[in-house]
């Protein structure tokens, strides 16, 4: 269907007189006695373009009014008062009627409301703005590790491996348990795969593998976690960015972190402006300058050991205790980020016993080289560390745990054959959304969010 995008037209004044087709929804439209104007938007920008029809013209226009219909609409540009383009209609069509039952009728709806649509929702200047946003964002990210060198691989989304060792996998299956089997064993080894299997929390293990041939790699795809956490921050299904870095320490893993996170960022600003002061003006005053400040200041960076004695000192009262060996809770994250820092910081040298079994450990023999990056309004965006690359440590540190070491035979291979010190982290790649958008849900920052006891 022949048409310009309204984001190339509505702002260039080189068209005024031109013939032009533009396709798109209504979004408002107007009706006087000799002029009727409607507001048309077709997904390109957030602005709408205006088009009038003189209704003494012999213009057919049926229900074109009506908010939610899809229109094609022919006519000459003219410049609006505000210094646009609008269009003046010469042939309207109607590519689809919208009869008055349409939900988006009101301005602003609730972004509850708005979640019970997901199908809809994606129509409104909020989903607009979040959508254009995310893209710009995943551009970024391809575009600042491709311009270091970094591998994108593509890790596998069924494995017979719990990454983190946590047990918290949906499982893949092809048939039912039942009671022809004479166990679990069995019942496995009848399944499609011969043995269990899930989706994969992380690609961390097998980008291990391709880090240390390839040097830098990163995916970017999703991952699954089936933990029971019905909060603003957990998806069950979420995108998950993860570099992963041969001949690096854990500072180098840091640094590179600081270098994406504000590249990704400086990216958004110049490229979604008018995004941005939709978000800034309707769900985060003060967004663009706290982004601003952001990505012009180091990071800050505190042991797991420091952040408990911040902690024990800060007089408040959290609702978990705090005591070094703890994990730290939603509220004291938000303390150290909030109160303390009141920017991005990284929290290093966390407890062995709290975090996964391939970090690199310390030589105090008690904390692991791992660190996550905690920012304020949203909590952790970032978990990483450096990966235990001694191979008796690693088996050591694995059957302490009761691991099946024989399900991560490969694994410990890159620790015989030439190992190298190497680390990585990962982005919650709705997480930063929710943090450059100022947007409090990560359902709303998702097309089809997945969550416990919810899917559509
Ligand atoms: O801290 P996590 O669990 O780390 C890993 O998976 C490592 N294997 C990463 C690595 O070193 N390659 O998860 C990393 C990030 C978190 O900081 C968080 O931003 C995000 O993934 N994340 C989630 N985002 C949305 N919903 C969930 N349920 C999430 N779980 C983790």
């Amino acid at each position: 269907m022949k048409h310009r995008d309204i984001k190339d037209v509505i702002g260039d004044l080189s068209l005024v007189n031109s013939d032009i087709t533009v396709c798109g929804w209504v979004r408002t439209a107007r009706d006087s006695k000799n002029v009727a104007f409607i507001e048309l938007n077709d997904g390109t920008t957030l602005k709408h373009i205006q088009i009038v029809i003189d209704k003494n013209s012999d213009i057919e226009y049926g229900n074109a009014l009506r908010l939610g219909t899809s229109l094609k609409v022919e006519g000459k540009a003219v410049e609006s008062r505000q210094g646009t383009i609008e269009i003046n209609a010469e042939k309207i069509t109607v590519l689809g009627e919208c009869p008055l039952e349409y939900p988006l009728q009101k301005k602003r709806h609730t972004l509850e409301f708005l979640r019970t649509m997901p199908h809809l929702r994606t129509r409104t200047n909020t989903f607009n703005a979040v959508f254009r946003v995310r893209s710009v964002m995943a551009d970024a990210i391809h575009r600042h590790f491709q311009s270091r060198n970094f591998i994108y691989v593509n890790t596998p989304l069924i494995t017979a491996s719990d990454c983190e060792g946590a047990g918290e996998m949906f499982q893949v299956t092809t048939i039912g348990y039942s009671d022809k089997y004479k166990n679990q064993d069995e019942y496995y080894q009848n399944d499609f795969f011969g043995c269990k299997t899930g989706l994969s929390v992380s690609g961390q293990l097998e980008g291990e593998v391709a880090a240390t041939a390839l040097g830098k790699i990163y995916t970017f795809g999703p991952s699954f976690r089936a933990e029971n956490s019905n909060t603003p921050r957990h998806l069950a299904e979420f995108w998950h960015v993860e570099p992963e870095i041969a001949f690096a320490e854990l500072p180098d893993v840091l640094e590179e972190a600081e270098d994406m996170i504000k590249f990704v960022i400086g990216e958004v600003l110049s490229k979604c402006p008018e995004e941005m002061k939709f978000f800034d003006a309707h769900f985060e005053n003060g967004l663009i300058e706290k982004l601003e400040t952001l990505i012009s200041n180091e990071f800050g960076r505190v042991s797991y050991t420091e952040a408990i004695e911040l902690l024990k000192k800060s007089g408040m009262e959290f609702r978990y205790p705090v005591e070094w060996g703890c994990d730290l809770q939603t509220e004291h994250e938000r303390y150290i980020a909030e109160t303390v820092f009141n920017k991005a910081v990284f929290v290093t040298d966390y407890p062995k016993a709290i975090k996964s079994f391939y970090m690199k450990q310390n030589d105090d023999g008690k904390t692991v080289a791992a660190a996550d990056l905690l920012v304020p309004g949203v909590g952790e965006i970032i978990g990483g560390s450096e990966r235990e690359a001694d191979y008796d440590k690693l088996v050591a540190e694995m059957k302490a745990r009761g691991m099946n070491l024989e399900l991560y035979k490969d694994y410990l291979d890159l620790r015989k054959f030439g190992s190298v010190p190497h680390g990585g982290f990962g982005l919650g790649f709705e997480r930063l959304l929710m943090y450059c958008t100022g947007v409090s849900n990560i359902r709303d920052v998702t097309l089809y969010p997945r969550t416990v006891g919810s899917i559509r």
